[in-house]
C-alpha cells in the first residue's frame, strides 16, 4: 500500500489566495495576459471525418503564428507543421461563453484521408510583446471512416461534459458573468470558444481531484487541484474535465496495450447514432456527466442490437439539449424546474434537469445500470476524504476479474486511487454478504453488483466550518427536491449516503459493463496492474478475443 503523507502539498499561495482559488471565481478571457498579448484558437467543430475541412478561428496580439498538430494517442505523431500563418485581434462579444465568439476564420486544412481517427492537438505559438512566445492549444476529433469496424474500440470522448466545464470567457454550467449581476452560472454554453488552459495538455504532475493525503481528524479542507490551478494559471476545472485529465489516459492505455481504437464525440453520437453501428464495443470513460436523450438512443439500440457498452466514467447526471447544429449546449439544471422552456408547454421529457426527475422518467440506469444521485462525492473536501480509494470487491468470480488474483473484501485499484471523485451507485442490500439492488433502484433486470464502495453527497460539517465548505449539501437538498418534491431534512435524509459499484448486464442481444467512477483512468495513467487487467478483460471479451 503506497504510504501517504499527512499534509497537503503547498504550491506557494498565502491563506487569501487559497481561499481564492477554491471559493472564488477565476477563468481565460480574452485580453486577460495583458500588456505580454496572447493567441487564442477554436475550431468549427469538435470532429471531423477524414476529407472535410478543418476551419480555425484565431485572435492574436501577433501578426502571424506558427503551427503545429500532433496525434495524441499511443505515441505522439506530428501530421503537420506550418509557420507565418496571418493573424489579428479579433473581438469578442461579453458574453462568448454563451453566444460563442463570433472570430471570423483564419486558417482552413483539409483531415487527410491517411490521418488515422483520434486526437489532435493543435498548439499555435507567436511572439508576445515582450519577444517571449506566447501560445494556446486547441484539441479537435477526427472521426472514424467508414468499414473496418469489428475488432475495433470506438471511444466515445466526453464532449458535453468538457463543454459544461469549460471556463473560457468567465461562464460554464457552473460559475460565470452571466445574469443580471454577472454572478451566474450560464444554462446556455458555446462550442464556438477556446478550450480553458489545462483541457489539452497538462504536465505529468498536475493534481487531480481525490487526495493523495491521509488526513488527519478534524482537518479544515484543501483543495491541491484549484490550488495548483491558480498558483500556474490554469483553469480552475482542469481536473473536473477535458482530454488532458481524463478521455486522453485510457486512448493512450488502450493503442499501447495494441487495441485498434477509434475516437468519436458525443456530438457525433447524437447527430450520426449510425457511428455506433459493426463495432464490438464502444467505451465512455471519465467524468461524463452531460447527455442527450438522442446520444441515449443511440447507446439503448446499439447494446439491444447487439452491441456491448462498456463505462468507466462517473457522475451520468444531467440531460442537455443541443441547438444551433450543435453549437450550443443547453442545461438549466439546478434552476431547469423554474426556468426550462420545456416545462413551460415543451416537451417536459426533455427537460433539462436530473435523469432522475420524475417527470423526465428516464434515470441513467435505465442505460447504463447507475444513477448520478444514488453516488456522489468521495475522497475530497469532507465527503469520505478517508475512503476506501479502490472499489471494494464482492464477486471475484466474475469475469472481469479472471487474472487478477483479487478475493472477496479486497479493493480493485487502491494504489492507483480509481475510487472518487465522483462515481455513480444503486439503493441496494446485501443479503448473505452480497450486494443486490433493491427492488425500486432501478437496476435493468439481471444487473450483478461486482463492488460497491461508500460515497456521500453531503458534505460531513461537525468539525469544518461552514466558511470553509466547498461542497456543502447544496447537492444533496437539490436531490432531495428533484426526487421527492421537497428538499427537507427528512428528504435529504434518504438520499444524503451513496455509493458506488462496478455492474454487469445484458440487455436484449447486447451487454453493459459499468465501472461507475471519473477515476478509473488515473488507474491506466498510473499502470495499475489489476485496473489494466480488468479494463483489458473486458475489452477481450466484448471484442471476441480468446
Ligand atoms: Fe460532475
Amino acid at each position: 500500500m503506497t504510504h501517504l503523507p499527512t499534509e497537503f502539498p503547498d504550491f506557494g499561495l498565502t491563506p487569501e489566495q487559497r481561499r481564492h482559488a477554491v471559493r472564488g471565481h477565476y477563468y481565460e478571457w480574452p485580453g486577460m495576459d495583458g500588456e505580454r498579448g496572447e493567441i487564442w484558437c477554436y475550431s468549427d467543430r469538435f470532429s471531423y471525418r477524414p476529407g472535410e475541412t478543418v476551419t480555425l478561428h484565431v485572435s492574436s496580439t501577433a501578426p502571424s503564428f506558427g503551427m503545429t498538430i500532433i496525434r495524441d494517442g499511443g505515441t505522439e505523431t506530428k501530421v503537420f507543421e506550418k509557420s507565418g500563418i496571418a493573424a489579428r485581434w479579433q473581438d469578442s462579444p461579453d458574453q462568448c461563453s454563451a453566444e460563442g465568439c463570433g472570430w471570423e476564420a483564419s486558417f482552413e486544412f483539409r483531415v487527410d484521408g491517411d490521418w488515422p481517427s483520434g486526437a489532435y492537438r493543435v498548439t499555435l505559438t507567436a511572439s508576445g510583446r515582450d519577444g517571449k512566445p506566447i501560445q494556446c492549444h486547441h484539441l479537435f476529433i477526427v472521426s472514424p471512416q467508414a468499414g473496418k469496424k469489428p475488432g475495433r474500440v470506438l471511444q466515445v470522448a466526453a464532449t458535453g461534459t468538457w463543454l459544461a466545464y469549460n471556463t473560457w470567457g468567465g461562464s460554464n454550467h457552473y460559475q460565470g458573468i452571466t445574469g443580471p449581476d454577472r454572478n451566474q452560472y450560464s444554462p446556455i454554453v458555446s462550442t464556438q470558444r477556446p478550450w480553458c488552459r489545462g483541457f489539452v495538455v497538462l504536465p505529468r504532475d498536475a493534481p487531480r481531484v481525490p487526495l493523495e493525503v491521509a488526513v488527519p481528524p478534524k482537518t479544515v479542507p484543501r483543495y491541491p487541484h484549484m490550488e495548483w490551478a491558480l498558483a500556474t494559471g490554469h483553469s480552475k476545472k482542469y481536473a473536473s474535465s477535458g482530454w488532458a485529465s481524463y478521455d486522453s489516459h485510457f486512448f493512450r492505455f488502450a493503442e499501447r496495450a495494441g487495441y485498434a481504437v477509434d475516437l468519436a464525440s458525443q456530438h457525433d453520437l447524437h447527430f450520426s447514432p449510425d457511428i455506433l453501428d459493426g463495432y464490438d464495443c464502444a467505451v465512455f470513460v471519465g467524468h461524463d456527466e452531460y447527455w442527450t436523450w438522442e446520444m441515449r438512443d443511440a447507446v439503448d439500440n446499439y447494446v439491444e442490437r447487439g452491441g456491448h457498452a462498456t463505462r468507466f466514467a462517473g457522475n451520468f447526471m444531467w440531460q442537455t439539449r443541443l441547438e444551433d447544429e450543435g453549437r450550443r449546449q443547453v442545461c438549466y439544471k439546478y434552476r431547469a424546474r423554474a426556468e426550462d422552456p420545456a416545462y413551460r408547454g415543451g416537451d417536459v421529457t426533455r427537460a433539462t434537469n436530473s435523469w432522475e426527475a420524475p417527470e423526465i422518467g428516464r434515470p441513467g440506469s435505465a442505460t447504463f445500470g447507475l444513477n448520478a444521485t444514488r453516488g456522489l462525492y468521495a475522497g475530497w473536501g469532507g465527503c469520505a476524504p478517508r475512503g476506501v480509494r479502490g472499489f471494494p470487491v464482492y464477486r471475484p468470480e466474475h469475469w472481469a476479474f479472471a487474472g487478477t488474483g483479487i478475493y472477496y473484501g479486497d479493493l480493485l485499484g487502491a494504489d492507483s486511487h480509481v475510487y472518487g471523485y465522483e462515481v455513480d451507485g444503486l439503493d441496494f442490500e446485501i443479503r448473505g454478504g452480497l450486494p443486490y439492488p433493491t427492488a425500486h433502484s432501478g437496476a435493468p433486470d439481471g444487473l450483478q453488483v461486482l463492488a460497491v464502495g461508500m460515497a456521500s453527497q453531503v458534505e460531513e460539517s461537525a468539525d469544518i466550518p461552514i466558511e470553509d465548505q466547498f461542497l456543502t449539501d447544496e447537492d444533496g437538498r437539490f436531490s432531495a427536491e428533484t426526487l421527492f418534491g421537497e428538499g427537507s431534512d427528512a428528504n435529504l435524509e434518504k438520499v444524503k449516503r451513496g455509493n458506488g459499484m462496478i455492474v454487469n448486464f445484458p440487455r436484449g442481444k447486447g451487454e453493459v459493463f459499468h465501472a461507475g467512477s471519473c477515476e478509473w483512468v488515473a488507474g491506466l495513467l498510473r499502470q495499475d496492474p489489476m485496473v489494466e487487467r480488468v479494463t483489458k478483460n473486458v475489452l477481450d471479451r466484448y471484442l471476441g478475443k480468446p
